[in-house]
């Protein structure tokens, strides 16, 4: 896809530096020096700050130019790249709120409940339901928050991950509206759904994250871009300068030109051809469903669902199913809650879209009995994020947890598919035992003043 070099200012950047003969006198210390094996290519794309690659987080040139033409296309008021993936942009967004209060999805990732502890955030938790057929989790409704702002008049915003991992989204519309009512910023974590701007099924619907006032792409987890390529979109007036402080913050000073240049060319595609890639992939993709479901496989469906997002279950089956797919040299996005589910991109060859299906249809479907949730109460808080995070801490067995406080985000890939415990609550016994079936290993508790005292 050369065709593209054009349009991509920060990638035609890199590869002209790269096609010079010159001579390197600043980092990286590799020199662009090719050892023997096809890796070592990347290396003379692996340029740094310097005035003809521009800088990240003072651009005047490609940088800027990139981040102009990714502002147009996704029509914001200014859309920052990142070579430090979604989670560098959860952590500005957040930054903002330091010391503030902030609602929050229950399901959140790590990077946000990090950001809670680092700038001392004020967080209130609003658990989602789950799907009464799937059992899958579905993210909390306007209504929902609506309840958790009445409760919490003095909060300034609302962070919401959606879609999430199954591809499940919020009625984010309904969301914004209720932020412009109550004046709240409105966040959303859309590092799943990137692509949801350039399917037609989804483009424009309430279930587009960028009715949200600070929307981030995990750009790399379904365009066509590099491990660690993210976007952080601002559809309010800011202060560009204020962002790009606290991006700094967040992430490397020395960032990825090669992520930055993937990301650069990945936002080229898409805007040229991303509505056409995208959309005939969704219906490539909704024929796998519809041909899945005719054999009597459960597929999770419905209007709120990632056209893109596959999640077959396989119930109790899941993991023989799992090593069988990858005996046949198939690897799924994760298994989880009964589920196997497939993350497919226009990327992805006709061949292996093929071979998926066959491989698929050599099981037997499962039909849908057992409810893997983890039907956990909402933990109690004794501390905060921030103040359990940075606590003295220890590591207990599960059975050991009970009634302790967690200085660790606890979860794993099962329903809710939220944290089971954040920094600052209190491991109930239910919990500790279920942590104790799932083989969880050893949990991080705030030390208590005993236990320090005979550590010294
Ligand atoms: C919901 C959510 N937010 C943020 C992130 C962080 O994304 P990245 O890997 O781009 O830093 C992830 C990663 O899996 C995620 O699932």
């Amino acid at each position: 896809m050369e065709f593209f070099e054009n349009d991509a200012p920060i990638f035609r950047a890199i590869t002209s530096y790269a096609a010079l003969n010159h001579a390197s006198f600043h980092t990286p210390g590799h020199k662009s020096l090719i050892f023997n094996g096809d890796f070592f290519s990347i290396y003379k794309y692996d340029a740094t700050e310097i005035p003809c690659t521009d800088e990240l987080y003072s651009p005047t040139g490609c940088i800027a130019q990139g981040e102009s033409l990714a502002t147009e296309l996704f029509r914001s008021y200014h859309t920052f790249f990142s070579a430090g993936g979604a989670s560098q942009c959860v952590k500005a967004a957040l930054a903002e709120f330091a010391g503030k209060k902030v609602i929050f999805d229950r399901n959140i990732h790590f990077s946000a409940a990090a950001a809670a502890a680092f700038y001392g955030i004020d967080a209130v938790f609003v658990w989602g339901k789950c799907d009464e057929k799937t059992f899958l989790p579905i993210p909390p409704t306007a209504e929902d928050f609506r309840r958790a702002v009445e409760e919490n008049p003095d909060a300034e915003a609302i962070f919401l991950t959606s879609p999430n991992y199954f591809g499940i989204a919020a009625d984010c519309l309904s969301v914004r509206k209720l932020c412009d009512e109550k004046n709240l910023t409105f966040i959303a974590d859309n590092s799943h759904g990137t692509h949801f701007f350039f399917c037609e099924k989804t483009k424009n619907t309430s279930y587009d994250a960028h009715f949200a006032h600070v929307v981030i792409d995990s750009a790399h987890k379904t365009l066509p871009v590099m491990t660690g390529g993210a976007f952080l979109h601002y559809n309010k007036e800011v202060s560009l300068s204020a962002v790009r402080r606290r991006m700094m913050a967040a992430g490397s000073t020395s960032p990825s030109f090669s992520i930055l240049a993937s990301l650069d060319y990945g936002r080229a595609v898409c805007a040229s051809e991303g509505l056409k890639l995208y959309s005939d992939c969704c219906e490539k993709v909704e024929k796998l469903k519809k041909t899945l479901r005719n054999h009597g496989f459960l597929v999770a469906d419905g209007e709120n669902i990632d056209p893109l997002r596959l999640s077959v279950y396989f119930g109790e089956s899941c993991a023989s199913a799992e090593r069988f797919l990858e005996e046949n040299k198939i690897y799924p996005e994760m298994s989880s809650s009964g589920f196997l589910v497939f993350i497919i991109t226009p990327f992805n060859e006709i061949s292996h879209l093929e071979l998926l299906e066959k491989t698929l249809l050599t099981f037997n479907p499962v039909e849908i009995s057992e409810n893997f949730n983890c039907k956990i109460s909402i933990p109690q808080r004794k501390l905060s994020v921030r103040e359990a995070f940075f606590a003295d801490r220890e590591d207990v067995l599960p059975l050991e947890s009970a009634g302790r406080i967690s200085a660790e985000m606890i979860a794993f890939h099962q329903p809710p598919c939220a944290p089971l415990a954040v920094p600052g609550e209190v491991i109930s016994e239910e919990l500790a035992l279920l942590l104790h079936e799932k083989d969880y290993g050893k949990t991080a508790v705030v030390a208590d003043k005993e236990s320090l005292l005979r550590r010294k």
